[in-house]
């Protein structure tokens, strides 16, 4: 055997001539399982969410008029993500503007040090989408809630939905109880991805049941928010809309949880993130309208700050808030309308329409039959200055 100091010089040198030989390409191709679905997007950004049947590294074209001329591919930490759950977020978008775009997926049969194996790609059917637009002025969504994993619900809601208004739709939560990967996608994404045609975004906000199960720890990989959490604000026509995640409806200490839920941190750092958006969010504060998307219409479990989430929603200026949770249809208009907010629960078997113009919001909630459930009105307030949200703004 050869000393190792003499073996090191041979490692390094050999490869010089042969490291650009070619990688190994077998005849294979992965397949697209499931999605793609669009997620959560901003103004100038959307992520794009789909699965295969192997490993494989994944990249979105996109572009405009037809040409797919921009291409998306993530890394991290220097490394192309090889898997089977691809998330792709795309940026420097145009708001408002109409894009097309294919998922791509090209296979890794073997990794390796060097050489690691490929196969061939796959590449969804040609898909579109159009970012947010806060100049926008007249648009249309939809929301729904409490799916529960029945697929004939889901199928009743989107009937419930004119696809050719629809600009995206709104998951209220408790939409996965999910013991595995596959119910997540199987009872609730892939029907909710279809009826969008891929080319519409789904937001989803955190329920309860969404929270429990063996795969509540693998969510954030089929929904994977840009901000990395499950509350966040987004701006679209004259609303700037609010996200927010409650939790679970009873205490970390309650013994169903087996000391395996944090949520009194956790909820603690959301309440201090909308104290902190609240003071200093310029759009917040000049948006016509500020719309308040949470599951349990009561905050669920505060730990007794109940209250302290009451205030900032009022600090907020909140004009309307849409929940579930409860199975039951309840709106409520405000005691006060200069101060209040409009407070609508969905029942699980019904959708609201919300048609959003620069001096009015205007909710219908359709029933199972498209009966209409209520119908209201939510007028523009006038800004109020000296005490308006975001006033810390520099
Ligand atoms: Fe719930």
């Amino acid at each position: 055997m050869l000393p190792l100091l003499l073996i090191l010089p041979l490692i390094a040198a050999a490869p010089a001539a042969s490291q650009h030989q070619p990688f190994p390409v077998h005849d294979s191709r992965p397949a697209i399982t499931h999605g793609p679905y669009l997620l959560a997007p901003t103004e100038t950004s959307v992520t794009v969410v789909w699965v295969t049947d192997t490993p494989a590294h994944s990249k979105v074209l996109y572009g405009k008029n037809g040409q797919l001329d921009q291409v998306a591919e993530p890394q991290h930490h220097g490394l192309r993500p090889v898997g089977t759950i691809h998330s792709v977020r795309i940026d420097g978008l145009e708001p408002g503007a109409r894009y097309q775009y294919r998922a791509v997926s090209t296979q890794v049969v073997k990794m390796k040090s060097y050489w690691p194996e490929k196969g061939l790609d796959v590449e969804s059917p040609l898909y579109s989408f159009t970012p947010l637009d806060r100049r926008s002025n007249s648009t249309v969504f939809y929301a729904i809630t409490d799916t529960h994993a029945n697929l004939d619900r889901i199928a009743g809601l989107m009937e419930l939905v004119d696809w050719n208004e629809a600009e995206f739709l709104v998951h209220l939560g408790d939409a996965f109880d999910a013991d595995s990967a596959e119910v997540i996608w199987t009872r609730a994404l892939d029907p909710l991805a279809r009826a969008l045609s891929h080319s519409k975004p789904l937001y989803w906000v955190r329920g309860n049941h969404d929270a429990r199960g063996a795969a509540a720890r693998e969510l954030v990989h089929h929904v994977p928010l840009p901000e990395g959490r499950y509350y966040y604000a987004r701006d679209h026509g004259p609303a700037h809309l609010l996200f927010l995640d409650t939790g679970e409806d009873k205490p970390d200490e309650t013994n169903v949880y087996s000391r395996l839920n944090a949520f009194d941190e956790y909820r603690q750092e959301e309440l201090a993130w909308l104290r902190r958006h609240v003071a200093t969010s310029h759009a917040l504060a000049s948006a016509p309208f500020r719309i308040l998307f949470l599951h349990a219409p009561n905050w669920g479990w505060t730990n007794g700050c109940q209250q302290e989430w009451e205030d900032t929603a009022r600090a907020a200026r909140i004009d309307l808030s849409l929940s579930g949770h409860t199975h039951r249809f309840n709106y409520t208009p405000p005691a006060d309308p200069a101060t209040g907010r409009h407070r609508l629960v969905l029942a699980p078997d019904q959708a609201a329409r919300i048609e959003m113009t620069p001096e009015r919001l205007k909710i219908t909630v359709l029933g199972p039959k498209k009966q209409k459930i209520v119908e209201f009105e939510v007028p523009r307030r006038p800004l109020q200055p000296t005490s308006s949200p975001g006033s810390l703004i520099q």
